[in-house]
């Protein structure tokens, strides 16, 4: 199999298939990361995956090329290019898939079979299934569910496939067998498989990501409410979540979802829904994004208020900058907002994350990083952005000998509220007492 693009998503894909027993070659423009993946090295951090590579490279089974010809031979060719957002709206940018499948058609040979895995505007399947008609192949819609920190996981053993197969029967039975083939051992293991058209493929997906923001916004408001009203949203959080219906999962008040996924799919979502004349549909999405876009301003407005009205001239240590823990990735991430706006009100700001400073720097080189050490030395006030376990397990006795001040914001609610307390901090949490 082919698998095109080498991103977040391609790469794991490619090594785990590897893993599963297919012979994979991997395809991506990027020559530097083709080199580094070819010599087993992963170009982004993510747990599980350097091992993965290291063996699946040894094993001869995965190889890596930035020839799109490379694909010719492969008898399933799985697209895993990004869809950004695009500049200037809200609709997903396709250009990096429509570019795959136009590289890929001089290759395609009749009975070979195209997979989506990209995050698409419902549609996209049907159109680019014109484009690969002519040479006599089929496409195939098998959206990824994997979670950036859980990837490796989350591809050898899937909690569920989705197929969308092509409409016509005999193709649809084909592609099918294709499929089964590829994840014979999820299917082995009894993995839940739902086998439907393009539409709802490329849907389910979409949908699955709106539904998960929106639990997060959901419980961001009601810590807008909480502090209001003098009430805790953890706790809130953990008596409505004891209710099976609802459970307590993705139930985190704090500074909001970022990241590559969530944020871009949501605005893609409303922007396919309005094209197809049924925004009013998905216009909760939009109140769902101002939520969770109003909690990285409260986050700063806390650190503000905290210091007295003004963080000028104040230092301000920023503890995490990745959209989440065991993660490099900054896509839209709350916490490098959060440490760049306090920087853009004159705070000194000391960033430090585990594995996202080399990231952060590109994106905002104005911005002063340290480790955890250098930034709490001497600072004013902690903010606590992303619930990396090595700010979780922080000691607030010995931080509070590093600092001048002992204010922490608790941005993501991770923090032992009482034990900081105790310690002699001022601790603030998002919507907690
Ligand atoms: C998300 C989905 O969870 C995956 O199922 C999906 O496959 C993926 O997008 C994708 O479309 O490729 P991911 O972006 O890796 O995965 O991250 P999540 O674990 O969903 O977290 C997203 C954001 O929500 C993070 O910034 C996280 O801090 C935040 N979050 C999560 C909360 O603020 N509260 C919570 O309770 C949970």
């Amino acid at each position: 199999m082919s698998v095109i693009g080498c991103g977040y998503l391609g790469a794991v894909h490619a090594a785990s298939m590897a893993k599963l027993g297919h012979e994979v070659v991997g395809i991506d423009v990027d020559k530097a990361k083709i080199d580094a993946l070819a010599a087993g090295e992963a170009p982004f951090f993510e747990p599980g995956l350097p091992e993965l590579l290291v063996e699946s490279v040894a094993s001869g089974r995965l190889t890596f090329s930035t020839d799109a010809a490379a694909a010719r031979g492969s008898k399933v060719h799985f697209i895993a290019v990004g869809t950004p957002q695009k500049a200037g709206s809200y609709a997903a940018d396709l250009r990096y898939v429509d570019a795959a499948v136009q590289g890929l058609v001089p290759h395609l040979q009749p009975g070979d079979l195209v997979v989506g895995k990209s995050t698409v505007p419902v549609g996209t399947a049907e159109r680019l299934s014109r484009m690969v008609e002519p040479t006599g192949a089929m496409v195939a819609w098998n959206p990824e569910f994997l979670r950036e920190g859980f990837a490796v996981k989350d591809t050898l053993t899937p909690d569920r496939l989705v197929y969308g197969l092509p409409p016509k029967a005999e193709e649809s039975a084909v592609a099918k067998e294709l499929l089964d083939e590829v994840y014979v051992e999820a299917l082995r293991l009894d993995t839940p498989l739902v086998a439907t058209d393009w539409a709802t493929a490329e849907l389910v997906k979409v949908a699955a990501n709106a539904f998960l923001a929106t639990k997060i916004s959901f419980i961001n408001a009601m810590a807008e409410i909480s502090e209001v009203a003098g009430a805790d949203v953890t706790e809130l959080a953990d008596a409505i979540g004891y209710d099976v219906r609802i459970g307590r999962r993705f139930l985190n008040a704090g500074a909001g979802f970022g990241g590559g996924c969530l944020p871009k799919d949501i605005r893609a979502f409303t922007a396919r829904a309005e094209e197809l004349g049924k925004g009013e549909a998905l216009n909760f999405l939009k109140e769902v994004d101002a939520i969770n876009l109003r909690r990285r301003d409260r986050v700063v407005e806390l650190v503000v208020e905290a210091l007295g009205g003004s963080a000028y001239n104040k230092k301000v240590a920023v503890l995490g900058l990745a959209f989440k823990p065991d993660s490099d990735d900054t896509r839209d991430s709350p916490a490098l907002d959060v440490a760049v706006r306090l920087n853009g009100l004159g705070a000194n700001v000391v960033a430090s994350d585990p594995e996202a400073i080399a990231n952060s720097r590109r994106l905002h080189p104005q911005l002063a990083y340290g480790s955890t050490n250098d930034a709490l030395e001497g600072a004013d006030a902690v903010v606590v952005v992303t619930e990396w376990a090595e700010y979780r397990t922080l000691d607030p006795a010995s931080v509070g000998e590093l600092v001048s001040g002992r204010i922490v914001i608790d941005g993501r609610n991770c923090l032992d509220a009482k034990q900081w307390r105790e310690a002699g901090w001022q601790y603030i949490g998002l919507g907690r007492r």
